[in-house]
């Protein structure tokens, strides 16, 4: 099969990761038989440097024009004075809409090979966990009504939290269907005693509940979620959540699997197209140094092959070589302490996760 893929390379350490996904990816494609055409395209800071704009139209049409986009990171110091509508990250948050990808898919599992990475004691790790982290991406309080006005005490910045039934329900369905494939079991994050979102969140998805009643359903408030999460990651299987709680409550369970530079994500829409990305940053304090865990960016690649392009095999077959890899006790800067010797650089890692495949 053919496929063409956008690459948004973006800042920092983006440019490397992006480089060691797509060398997998091409491993793959000859591998099995099949052709991936990649086209970058710019997005974030280095946008800016050369357009003005984070995110150029080009960008948005070549994305729209691809069967997939690969993402690295966005944003750094150098573009931190920018004003809001013109800061990196506002380039992510106008793709992630503009392609319509309402749902972003973050599992947190733990691998046994990296077990001594993870902050939590054995006996709460116990044999593993294996979290999908559902998050709401184009909702919420990340597109809410934003400004500034007078307020009791002069002036003030306020953002404002809405979610709409059919967004909910949307991200609801989602959440319910991926929880039928897995162990069958949702949980709903809110703050539903407090905010009025929350109570419809809450009641939209107990509605939902009553369609899945092979779903053992639950919700949780996020600050209990936040203790929860640390106190026994074992209880979650689908975690389903808004857009912010989201955020928050995935960079937390990246940590207690040992590292953010080992999460994948997938951000998937209406259509088969989705966006691929590590759930990390561009990481500008090693950006440059060849020090980059690649990991992340190449399980966002396998998940490419699954969820967009319908090739479990292929994307098993990614999966089973960085396992063997971490397996065998390679690592990275930021996983070391957990295996042999000195640690692996990125490219390093590639090499060895190329070798595996
Ligand atoms: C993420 C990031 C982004 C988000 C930022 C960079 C806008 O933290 O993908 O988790 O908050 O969605
Ligand atoms: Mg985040």
């Amino acid at each position: 099969m053919e496929f063409n893929i956008a690459l948004l390379k973006g800042d920092g350490i983006g440019p490397e990761i992006v480089d060691s996904a797509v060398a997998v990816l091409e491993k793959t494609a000859v591998k099995f038989g099949h052709k991936f055409n990649f086209t970058p395209y710019l997005i974030g800071g280095c946008a800016i440097d050369s357009t003005g704009l984070p995110l150029p139209q080009e960008t948005v049409d070549g994305c729209l024009a691809s069967d997939s986009v690969l993402l690295g990171a966005v944003g750094g110091p150098k573009w931190d004075d920018q004003p809001g509508d013109k800061r990196p990250e506002k380039a992510l948050l106008g793709i992630r809409s503009a392609l319509g990808l309402f749902t972003n898919l973050r599992p947190a599992t733990l691998y046994p090979a990296l077990r001594a990475a993870s902050p939590l004691k054995d006996e709460i790790v116990g044999d593993g966990f294996d979290i999908m982290i559902v998050r709401e991406l184009t909702g919420g309080i990340y597109f809410g009504d934003r400004g500034y006005r007078e307020g009791n005490y002069g002036r003030e910045a306020y953002d404002t939290e809405a979610y709409s039934v059919t967004e909910i329900e949307r991200i609801g369905r989602v959440a319910f269907d991926t929880a039928m494939k897995r162990n069958k079991r949702v949980t709903s994050i809110d703050k539903a005693n407090v905010l009025e979102s929350s109570r419809l969140w809450r009641k939209t998805m107990h509605a939902l509940a009553e369609e899945y009643p092979e779903v053992e359903y639950s919700d949780m408030f996020v600050d209990n979620a936040a203790m929860q999460l640390v106190r026994n990651p074992r209880q979650f299987d689908v975690i389903v959540t808004s857009n912010m709680f989201g955020d928050i409550l995935s960079d937390e369970a990246s940590q207690i699997t040992g590292s953010i530079g080992m999460l994948a994500s997938a951000s998937l829409g209406a259509s088969s197209r989705g966006m691929y990305e590590p759930i990390h940053g561009s990481a500008p304090d090693i950006a440059g140094q060849n020090k980059a865990n690649p990991i992340a960016t190449i399980l966002s690649g396998a998940m490419m092959l699954r969820y967009s392009f319908g090739l479990a095999k292929e994307a098993e077959a990614i999966e089973r070589a960085v396992d063997k890899v971490l397996n065998d006790g390679w690592r990275t800067a930021d996983l070391i302490g957990t295996g042999s010797g000195a640690p692996l650089t990125c490219t390093e890692m590639t090499e060895k996760i190329l070798g595996a495949l």
